[in-house]
């Protein structure tokens, strides 16, 4: 780093830490070279690029202050898109497998075969469920696989799980309505049921599950209509929720009436063995509506989802899904069909387990001895981790962003904690070679937040 770098760095920092509040105004140009020992043109150069950044405003005659906008910089690099930047070299905050990791060259030819097969296919539209031919496929699949018993009415194809979220928040939760989430959870998530003005409460979910007397206490007192739950492979921690637990929890809903909305993104991408049935498998009552997508492993491109709910839940998600966009694509809901059901595909997700385990290892071998800790998850995208005390999590975004990497936040998936210790690491968007690169950055980034 040279000279003028650490001073602008130390100016960052001070900011950072709010030693140096919007409106303060910091050392003259003579005065802070002396205290940092260096020439006066350095931390002339430092304070030009402070200005051009937007930390600091120079005022005529008056010397230099800490703007309002650098306290914005500093809250929300949590909630500033940068870390989404797609010029990241090191993109650990995307939970998004590697393009080159489909199987592309296949899926151009039987694109091009299904087109032959179908040239009017992209002359009509989709029903609103959905086609039928992809959901009667779909319904046989899911009874042979998880042995689900669902008729292609009782399915509903969405564009993607996040689809599939808003249309159940839409459909199910008015104002005022109590709702129970995971703490942490999926960010985009919490948006949707916020967005219906419900009133969220937490339920902690670790490594061993939910406390049933915490989710029975708040059904009890709350009455909650929706209780949005992750339980395989969960986003962000990676936790799987045992089956006992399932069990347990469908009891409870049926007892309590809170409808279970189970979001299942990444159902095949376990490592060594499959995760316990969905909760959709233990409900007898029609409590549970379940999303299953499968944008994350097949085609993020396509991202088809399909949404499970019984009796009159199915009619209401038909009725809000009539109204968003009346049917996802027929042209990606035909290639879906097209391409899952066969053996190559199949074998295709089983190649993907183990190069996504591989993955994990190999983040998990740059963490080990790191004073970073983490639970080693069994299947999914992600490893939550926590960081060492000292480490401040936006001071930690500020550097690694400067090295090229990025990562999620934890408050993002938490905010009742804006400053959790926790970040989301995602090891499925680069190759072994580059994790082990990016992760020695973002340690090294670490690093130099330790007194
Ligand atoms: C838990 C969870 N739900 C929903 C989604 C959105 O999935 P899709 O791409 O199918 O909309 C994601 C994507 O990251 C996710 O992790």
């Amino acid at each position: 780093m040279s000279k003028s770098e650490q001073v602008y760095e130390t100016v960052v920092q001070a900011i950072l830490k709010g030693e140096w509040k919007p409106g303060d105004k910091l050392p003259s140009v003579r005065c802070m070279g002396s205290r940092l020992g260096v020439h006066r043109l350095t931390v002339l150069k430092a304070y030009q690029r402070l200005q051009e950044d937007g930390w600091i405003d120079v005022r005529t005659k008056s010397g230099f202050y800490v703007c309002e906008k650098s306290v914005e910089t500093k809250k929300p690099y949590v909630e500033s898109p940068s870390y989404k930047d797609d010029s990241i070299l090191y993109q650990m905050s995307r939970a998004l497998i590697a393009p080159d990791l489909l199987p592309n060259r296949h899926l151009s030819s039987d694109i091009k075969q299904l087109l032959d097969m179908e040239p009017r296919l992209l002359g009509t539209y989709s029903s609103t469920a959905g086609d039928l031919r992809l959901r009667e496929s779909l319904a046989d699949y899911l009874l042979e696989t998880s042995n689900f018993s669902v008729t292609a009415d009782e399915l509903l194809i969405t564009s993607g799980a996040q689809q599939a979220i808003d249309l159940a928040a839409r459909a199910f939760v008015k104002p005022g309505d109590h709702v129970l989430i995971e703490r942490p959870t999926y960010g985009p998530a919490i948006e949707a049921l916020q967005e219906q003005k419900a009133t969220l409460h937490p339920v902690d979910f670790t490594e061993s599950g939910y406390d049933m007397n915490q989710v029975e206490h708040l059904m009890r007192t709350h009455q909650p209509v929706l209780f949005y739950i992750i339980p395989t492979f969960h986003n962000p921690t990676g936790f799987t929720l045992s089956a006992y637990q399932r069990k347990e929890l469908v009891e409870l809903a049926e007892q309590y009436k809170c409808l279970l909305l189970e979001d299942d993104v990444c159902h095949d991408i376990y490592f060594d063995a499959p995760p316990p049935p969905p909760c959709f498998f233990y409900d007898t009552e029609g409590v549970v509506v379940y999303i299953r997508s499968f944008s994350k492993y097949i085609s993020p491109g396509l991202r088809i989802s399909v949404m499970m709910a019984r009796g009159d839940r199915i009619v209401k998600l038909l009725r809000i899904k009539a109204m968003t966009d009346n049917g996802s694509p027929l042209f990606n809901q035909a290639v879906f069909r097209h391409i899952f059901f066969t053996d190559r595909m199949q074998g295709h997700i089983a190649k993907l387990r183990i190069a996504m385990q591989l993955r994990k290892a190999s983040m998990e071998q740059q963490l080990e001895g790191s004073g970073l800790t983490w639970i080693s998850p069994k299947g999914g995208l992600n490893l939550w981790v926590k960081l060492p005390p000292g480490w401040d999590v936006n001071m930690l975004i500020h550097h690694s962003l400067k090295a090229s990497v990025s990562f999620l936040p934890g408050a993002i998936c938490d905010p009742w904690d804006s400053s959790t210790p926790y970040i989301r690491l995602s090891y499925s968007y680069l190759n072994e070679k580059q994790l082990a690169e990016g992760m020695k950055l973002l340690l090294h980034a670490g690093k130099m937040l330790q007194p």
